[in-house]
């Protein structure tokens, strides 16, 4: 039977991620810098034990049963507080809904806001899966590029009149403002008040994705959120537990304005009626105990290490010509070579030969244009990794350049 006669035209928009289907090929004496997971060690485990023993005894007729799509209060409540000393204030006509991971809410936000043909805007190179997430939606991908401050705003605004005077209808601004993914790189505080300016001057919606921003291991002092700043409603924010306590507990929320949490609760009744109340009840009470706050300069600390030994190894492995960001939050250092390279083609000595494997840059460009970065991820190899894997990725990199001289 030929299934494919059968598939709905946006099933035909679903792309196998880059990065799973280079998981397929790394094999345990693969150094891999591909994927995007945090470093085991950060977990809390011994305290989810508790935690889990805890909720199950004292609230288990509650904790295993159907929940509202919205999310456990307790738990919306625990966030509105942490989000406060993040600097993002309560206000009146926001609230807040729990979702799968902060990918799910990448897709209810696509559900609910973008229609085929509909324009959005994002960062130029972004996050794969919010590319991958929104594409199913049909929308057209404009991406702008970025500097080391992170979106250039003239280009920004450039697109967005192009778009306006060819009567296209621009649905929001999709932005990573704190480590970013893949590059790395944090939004300056000029930036991010000129990125709202224009969002207000053209009336536009900006997702604001955060999950890296309560693990900012810089030294200098962190830029606000947008949604901090936000003073009309148009910022939608959103964040993730997998970076601060672990992934596996497919966790995240969004916090915007009422009207729009109620959208994304008709969206997600239909695609899985709520996220797991279990897991809820745990994170609540992580929160309530103080178990994530506590955690958190633990997380910093391993990843401001890791970070360190990647930028070492780089400094003493990388050629001329090879350049790098230095990140001071999230989990990658974004890698770019030559112009004439082309990152993928690499991969493959790189993977056979050196054994060694990255995320080619390509398809973090909504529409393909750069073919020679990288990404490297510095917070799950282990720390004699990171040092033996630049050391290969450099010798792969110099039989590369060579074999495509121009
Ligand atoms: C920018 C960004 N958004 C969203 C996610 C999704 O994370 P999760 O679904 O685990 O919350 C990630 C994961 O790495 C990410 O980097």
């Amino acid at each position: 039977m030929d299934i494919n006669k059968l598939l709905a035209g946006r099933t035909k928009l679903m792309r196998a991620s880059e990065i799973r289907e280079l998981l397929k090929w790394v094999t345990e004496d693969v150094i891999s810098f591909g994927g995007g997971m945090p470093d085991p060690s950060s977990f809390p485990i011994n305290e989810i034990i508790e935690v889990t023993r805890d909720v199950l005894t004292t609230k288990g007729d509650k904790a295993l049963q159907y929940g509202a799509t919205g999310g456990v209060p307790e738990l919306k409540e625990e966030l509105m507080r942490f989000m406060n000393k993040g600097g993002i204030g309560t206000l009146g006509d926001h609230d807040v809904i729990i979702t799968v991971g902060s990918q799910e809410a990448l897709d209810l936000l696509g559900r609910v806001l973008i229609d085929p043909g509909d324009y959005i805007i994002t960062e130029s190179p972004t996050y794969l899966a919010a590319i991958q997430a929104f594409r199913i939606y049909e929308p057209r991908i404009v991406g702008v590029p970025m500097d080391g401050e992170g979106i250039i705003i003239e280009e920004l605004e450039r697109r967005i009149r192009e778009i306006r005077e060819g009567g296209g209808r621009i649905k929001f601004i999709y932005v990573i403002p704190t480590g970013q993914n893949p590059t790395g790189i944090t939004m300056s505080m000029e930036r991010r008040k000129a990125l709202l300016e224009v969002a207000s001057e053209y009336d536009l919606l900006v997702i604001e994705d955060d999950p890296y921003g309560y693990i900012y291991f810089g030294n200098d002092s962190q830029p606000s959120r947008l949604k901090a700043m936000d003073s009309e409603g148009r910022v939608i924010y959103m964040s993730t537990f997998s970076k601060i306590a672990a992934p596996g507990l497919r966790l995240g929320w969004v916090y915007a304005t009422k009207e729009i949490i109620r959208w994304l609760e008709l969206a997600k009744q239909s695609v899985d009626l709520h996220t797991s109340t279990l897991n809820q009840y745990i994170a609540a009470e992580l929160l309530r105990r103080g178990v994530i706050e506590r955690n958190i300069p633990r997380i910093k600390e391993i990843y401001r290490t890791k970070r360190d030994l990647m930028l070492q190894a780089l400094s003493e492995y990388m050629q001329d010509g090879v350049t790098w960001t230095k990140p001071s939050a999230g989990m990658f250092i974004w890698l770019s070579l030559p112009d004439h390279a082309d990152t993928s083609k690499l991969l493959e000595i790189a993977i056979k030969k050196y054994r060694v494997a990255y995320v080619p840059g390509r398809s973090f460009y909504p529409n393909g244009e750069r073919g020679n970065d990288m990404r490297l991820n510095f917070t799950y190899p282990k720390p004699q990794e990171i040092f033996e894997g630049v050391r290969r990725l450099s010798l792969a990199i110099s039989e590369y350049l060579r074999e495509i001289k121009p």
